[in-house]
């Protein structure tokens, strides 16, 4: 009698359990925003407060998730005068390709975890108040095509690594505090733009960035 309750007992969990997890898609990606909400000060244009429970995470403004699948593939909150820290849970959303956090007041550092986002092709985090320096690790986003860090307070130098990131067509980093030289960058073969100016970069440019066949755009000084 006991154990046939019991195991019904189970069996109702577990059918509670998958019907919560049809419903919500994987909770990870829930936490991720949730603690991301978190990190955030002031939202004067309230566009935190649709991000609540009463509606899925997929339907919260600024997120889109894949069609089939309930994975983030956009987060884009640019332009919405947001004060906060970027969340380190920003890299469990493994499966987003456009990150647009441009145009806010986000400060303290870029997390080292955007790293580990290898699907991301855009990531835009320009026009804000970031300071510390550029993750090295941004260079294992290896599908990056876009990746605009300007108007910020960031310093120390440019990563040698992000010369691996041979999708890249668009690399700006102007207004910041960047120093040092600009590293071997003959690796980003398809780099159309490159902007650094307003910086404290110093030394020869031309070594590696003469090799980059598709150089259209470039400022510097
Ligand atoms: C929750 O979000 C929905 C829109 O997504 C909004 O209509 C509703 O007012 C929000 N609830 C609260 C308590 O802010
Ligand atoms: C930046 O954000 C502000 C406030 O939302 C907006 O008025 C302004 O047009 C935005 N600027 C750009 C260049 O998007
Ligand atoms: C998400 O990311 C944070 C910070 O990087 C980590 O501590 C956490 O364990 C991750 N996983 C889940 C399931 O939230
Ligand atoms: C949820 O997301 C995490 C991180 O991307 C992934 O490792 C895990 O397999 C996902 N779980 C399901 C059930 O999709
Ligand atoms: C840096 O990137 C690597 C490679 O994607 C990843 O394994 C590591 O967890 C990242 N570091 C942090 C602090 O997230
Ligand atoms: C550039 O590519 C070559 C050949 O694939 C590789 O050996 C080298 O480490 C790369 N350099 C950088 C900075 O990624
Ligand atoms: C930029 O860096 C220099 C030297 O590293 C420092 O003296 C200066 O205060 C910094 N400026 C800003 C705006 O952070
Ligand atoms: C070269 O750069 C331009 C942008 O200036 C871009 O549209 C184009 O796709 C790039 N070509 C390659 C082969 O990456």
């Amino acid at each position: 009698m006991l154990s046939s309750f019991c195991i019904q007992a189970v069996f109702l969990l577990m059918c509670f359990g998958l019907a919560t997890h049809a419903i919500e898609g994987n909770e990870t990606y829930r936490l991720a925003l949730l603690d991301f909400k978190a990190k955030i000060t002031e939202d004067p244009l309230g566009i935190m407060r649709s991000w609540n429970e009463s509606v899925h995470f997929c339907q919260w403004s600024g997120v889109t998730c894949g069609r089939q699948h309930q994975k983030v593939t956009v987060l884009d909150l640019h332009s919405q005068q947001l004060v906060g820290l970027i969340s380190p849970h920003i890299g469990n959303l493994s499966f987003i390709r456009v990150l647009l956090l441009q145009n806010n007041s986000f400060n303290g550092e870029i997390p080292q975890e955007v790293g580990r986002l290898g699907r991301l092709e855009t990531l835009r985090l320009d026009s804000n108040s970031l300071d510390g320096e550029i993750p090295s690790n941004i260079s294992s986003c290896s599908n990056l095509i876009s990746l605009t860090i300007g108007f910020n307070s960031v310093v120390g130098k440019l990563p040698e690594e992000l010369g691996s990131l041979s999708m890249l067509q668009f690399l700006a980093v102007q207004r910041n505090n960047l120093s040092g030289s600009i590293p071997p960058f003959g690796n980003l073969s398809s780099l159309g733009k490159f902007s650094a100016t307003q910086n404290n970069l110093v030394g020869s440019i031309l070594d590696g960035l003469g090799l980059l066949k598709n150089l259209s755009y470039i400022a510097l000084g």
